[in-house]
């Protein structure tokens, strides 16, 4: 069982899309383990982005991360981090395939309105960023038999 580290932007938050974006991943079976709306401070937000210091979008990134609030999230399930990632779409939206939450929502790699790591390695550590430990629920689900 893989987990993975989701966040609606604080634009996806503010055009009120929050619960269509959760939908999504509740509808294709993957069991939310913890979320909160939260505002990201700056230090956090220089963590979870470290690896991109140093490119051109990366102020902006920070800024943008930080304008408002956020809806962090973990979902678990088998191969969440690649599932959750194809449902997601190309972070350009133009590239994203149509079906993709960026496909049918977003216009601008700026503004493109969900996070979600790339890898269960990233997952962990981005999870760690964000929650702690006691906010990770662990639960059955009887119909998880048949997902
Ligand atoms: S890279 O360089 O391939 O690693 O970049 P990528 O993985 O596509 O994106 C890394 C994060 O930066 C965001 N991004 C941008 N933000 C603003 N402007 C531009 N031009 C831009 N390009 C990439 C992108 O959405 C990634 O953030 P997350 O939160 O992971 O989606």
């Amino acid at each position: 069982m893989e987990r993975t580290y989701l966040m609606v932007k604080p634009d996806g938050v503010e055009r009120g899309l929050i619960g269509e974006i959760v939908g999504r991943f509740e509808r294709k079976g993957l069991k939310l383990v913890a979320a909160k709306l939260m505002n990201v401070s700056l230090e956090r937000a220089e963590r979870h982005y470290a690896e991109h210091k140093g490119k051109d979008f990366y102020e902006r990134l920070l800024q943008f991360i930080t304008a408002g609030p956020v809806f962090a999230m973990v979902w678990e399930g088998d191969q969440a981090v690649g599932l959750t990632r194809a449902m997601i779409g190309k972070t350009n939206a133009l590239e994203a395939a149509p079906g993709t939450i960026r496909s049918d929502f977003a216009i601008h790699t700026n503004f493109n309105l969900i996070h979600g790591s790339d890898s269960p390695e990233n997952a962990a550590r981005e999870i760690g960023i964000f929650f702690n430990e006691e906010e990770l629920l662990s639960y059955d689900k009887a119909i998880q038999v048949w997902i």
